[in-house]
């Protein structure tokens, strides 16, 4: 195996360093040898200042995942802090067709909760899968950020696998049938397998709606090259047929998920995760549906991503 933890705080080229040294804001602890890194010493619900806007930037692009603990927020100081990283993208389409937080849309709910018949959130309290958010678009979102706002007593853990982490330790032969070749990413279910709305049943990945992007791809940000997965469900690899294109990805899921790559979060309330959704899967653990899970959850809008060469 690589030195894991060399390779995921190693300094990104054209990103300054996230030393946070002794006039920054806040300090950093490492939180696994994959990848992750807890902010010490900041409030999120302050104005924060440009330089430290410009290392908490350089500390995610390093870290790939940061963790901000005991954090009060209202949902205008989510979105505002969410706005430093750049412009905030909506939420995709939920399988009941309204917001669940009309006075603020571009938030996301997840949550089990429920009103009556009437769902107060997304995901339910079941497994959510592997997946990058919304890669079904052509354009998927550069960063998202969830706050616990209530947490079940056990369960419902989330987990980040580094996806440069996966393609740097993989190996020689399966990198080789994977370059220069692109995936489609589904976009009829969601990462609890509910169907979207408006989306039919997909009975072949070779139809399946939704992006197509390269399997290795270039971080827009750092130049880093990352493995690009998505969701296993529906993908399909261009130019193979149906049953080489599923061994394939089957190969390339098992690898990807192996837990040397990955964090595990263990929810408190207050806690503020910022993830990169372009070099690192999530997945979430189920949870006792007679307890309380909610979360308010934003993302960043991102840019169309180059294969490497
Ligand atoms: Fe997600």
């Amino acid at each position: 195996m690589p030195n894991a933890t060399a390779t995921a705080t190693a300094p990104v080229p054209g990103v300054p360093p996230a030393t946070a040294g002794a006039c920054a804001a806040f300090t950093l602890r490492t939180l696994s040898p994959a990848l992750g890194a807890e902010v010490v010493g900041l409030d999120l619900s302050r104005p924060l200042e440009p330089a430290t806007v410009a290392e908490l930037r350089a500390a995610w692009l390093q870290h790939l995942v940061l963790r901000f603990r005991g954090q009060a927020l209202t949902d205008p100081q989510l979105l505002a802090v969410s706005r430093h990283l750049g412009e905030l993208d909506p939420p995709g389409p939920n399988p009941y067709g309204a917001p669940f937080n009309p006075a603020h849309p571009e938030i996301n709910v997840i949550s089990n909760l429920r009103e009556g018949d009437r769902p107060l959130g997304n995901l339910g309290d079941g497994e959510a899968v592997w997946h990058q958010d919304m890669t079904y678009i052509d354009h998927p979102p550069m960063a998202s950020m969830l706050y616990a706002i209530e947490v079940p007593p056990s369960g419902g853990d989330t987990y980040w696998a580094n996806l440069h982490l996966a393609l740097e330790s993989m190996p020689a032969g399966l990198r080789r049938r994977i370059e220069g070749r692109s995936a489609v990413h589904d976009s009829t279910y969601n990462s609890a397998g509910i169907m979207r709305r408006g989306m039919k049943d997909v009975t072949d990945p070779r139809e399946a709606p939704g992006a197509r992007h390269p399997l290795i791809v270039v971080h827009p940000d750092t130049g880093r090259e990352t493995l690009l997965l998505g969701r296993r469900r529906n993908g399909y690899i261009l130019g193979l047929s149906l049953a080489e294109s599923e061994a394939l990805l089957d190969e390339l899921w098992a690898h990807a998920c192996q837990p040397q790559f990955a964090f595990r979060q263990e929810w408190k309330v207050g806690d503020v995760i910022l993830w990169d959704n372009r070099s690192t899967l999530h997945r979430r653990d189920s949870f006792d549906a007679a307890s309380r899970r909610r979360m308010h959850r934003t993302q960043i809008k991102g840019a169309a991503l180059r294969p490497a060469a």
